[in-house]
């Protein structure tokens, strides 16, 4: 039996993993933060003091990344061996390393089976940079999101706040648009729309109105 996928890629802060999330518990379906596993992986290679672009050695710890996902019905946590990594993974230090690691493609290959063996009944719904072009090809719905980087930023920088972070609204505009450029430009599953995917500019979209605009096109 071929389980569905659906897929949304898209760069940070275009709203891709917040509605994941959300389609995933509307139709009980599994939830994969592609995102995540890079970043897990990130944050193993920093704690142990291993360089970054030591792909071999890099690559070695993707094929046994002791990370688990736990899902209930409000939450999505993660957890890198027994410690709770959920928020520790989303620091602005992880994040630029992330999208450096990222362009290995031995790293790549070696998260693509733990990635597809996540497929499991009665569906996944993914979010990430090549989920739709890479990791699941075939997938049923596809979706692409853009928005502004300004957008993009300012909603990191009210995110941080939220957290009670200090955080300086230019410093976060520079860095993004400099992932976004190693993600757009690496060889390898760049960051880019598959051909059949439903492409959404949710710069000044609602949540809401992006939710509604996914769940229509989603014909199961
Ligand atoms: O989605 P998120 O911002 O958490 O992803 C962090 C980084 O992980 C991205 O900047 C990108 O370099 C990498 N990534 C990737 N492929 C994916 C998901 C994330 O290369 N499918």
């Amino acid at each position: 039996m071929t389980i569905p996928v659906i897929t949304i890629d898209g760069p940070s802060g275009s709203g891709k993993g917040t509605i994941g999330q959300m389609i995933a518990r509307h139709l009980k379906w599994h939830y994969l933060d592609s995102g995540a596993l890079y970043r897990v992986l990130t944050l193993q290679a920093l704690k142990a003091q291993v360089d970054l672009h030591d792909e071999h050695h890099l690559a070695a710890m993707a094929l046994h990344l002791p990370v688990r996902f736990v899902d209930s019905a409000t939450h999505h946590r993660i957890f890198l061996h027994h410690h709770d990594v959920t928020e520790s993974i989303r620091s602005e230090e992880v994040s630029r390393a992330t999208s450096i690691l990222a362009a290995s493609p031995l790293i790549r290959t070696n998260l693509l089976a733990r990635q597809r063996a996540l497929a499991l009944a009665p569906g996944l719904v993914t979010d990430g940079r090549d989920m739709g072009t890479v990791v699941f090809p075939k997938a049923k719905v596809k979706f692409f999101f853009i928005a502004s980087a300004a957008e993009r930023a300012e909603r990191r920088y009210k995110q941080l706040q939220q957290l009670g972070v200090g955080a300086n609204y230019e410093a976060i505009l520079t860095e993004l648009e400099a992932r976004d450029l190693r993600d757009q430009t690496r060889p390898v599953a760049p960051l880019k729309p598959a051909p059949d995917a439903h492409i959404l500019d949710t710069s000044g979209l609602s949540i809401d109105v992006v939710f509604q605009y996914v769940l229509e096109k989603i014909t199961l």
